[in-house]
């Protein structure tokens, strides 16, 4: 599996140090949320933080937009360096087009599900997505539970993969520990955000270590 720490649990003023010890503890992608305080209750950051961790870094940056009208953003996050854009089906009109949007700016696209989204609202995407984001919390904060009614989504989702032939990943976010990536895992995800674990206990590289190899079990 691919484990992606995401930096809104990282410490912001030493937001550099905490990138390179996830990277050199074996992450691949480095997983950023973005939140307008319009379709989550919380702010984060702007593509100018994407942007300052760049050169630094050569993680696979895994941009998760949490906002209205995402479209609005796609070129400033491909100029500042992302290299895959995810926007929540809930919140965009036009899902079609900003999926052709962001593969034209040359990056690669995702397709994010609430919890209380069904897989049928994304079906006509799925074909067309380099991955599917399965919340398993409700967004908008770290530090929430796994919602274990997420798992058969899960599954839903790697079955109409293979039923489809088609290729995209599964990633998951939310709660996720060296526990319940595992239960991730058996039901078909294939990358696995974690914020508060990675970064709210003992050191990141720890943290990170027992992602992996909890992901191999
Ligand atoms: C929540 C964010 C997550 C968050 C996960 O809305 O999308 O990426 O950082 O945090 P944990 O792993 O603490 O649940
Ligand atoms: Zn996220």
């Amino acid at each position: 599996m691919i484990i992606a720490p995401s930096i809104l649990s990282a410490d912001f003023a030493n937001l550099a140090a905490d990138v390179k010890a996830v990277e050199e503890a074996g992450a691949k992608y480095l997983h950023i949320d973005i939140m307008d305080g319009h379709f989550v209750d919380n702010l984060t950051f702007g593509p100018n933080v994407v942007k300052a961790l760049r050169p630094l870094s050569n993680l696979f940056f895994d941009c998760h937009l949490m906002v209205e009208n995402p479209e609005k953003y796609l070129q400033d996050f491909a100029a500042a360096g992302a290299d895959l854009v995810g926007v929540h089906i809930e919140a965009t009109k036009h899902a079609h087009r900003v999926i052709s949007k962001i593969h034209q700016l040359g990056m690669k696209s995702e397709i994010v599900l609430n919890p209380g989204t069904s897989i049928e609202f994304a079906k006509e995407v799925l074909p067309l997505v380099d991955s599917v984001l399965i919340m398993t919390v409700d967004p908008g904060f770290g530090g929430q539970a796994f919602l274990e009614e997420t798992v058969s989504k899960i599954a839903e989702a790697e079955k109409y993969r293979k039923e489809h032939n088609l290729n995209y990943q599964i990633e998951v976010d939310g709660g996720i520990n060296d526990q319940t990536i595992k239960t991730a895992k058996a039901a078909g995800a294939t990358i696995a955000v974690a914020g508060s674990y990675v970064f709210s206990q003992n050191t990141p590289e720890e943290q990170i270590k027992k992602l992996i190899e909890a992901s191999k079990q």
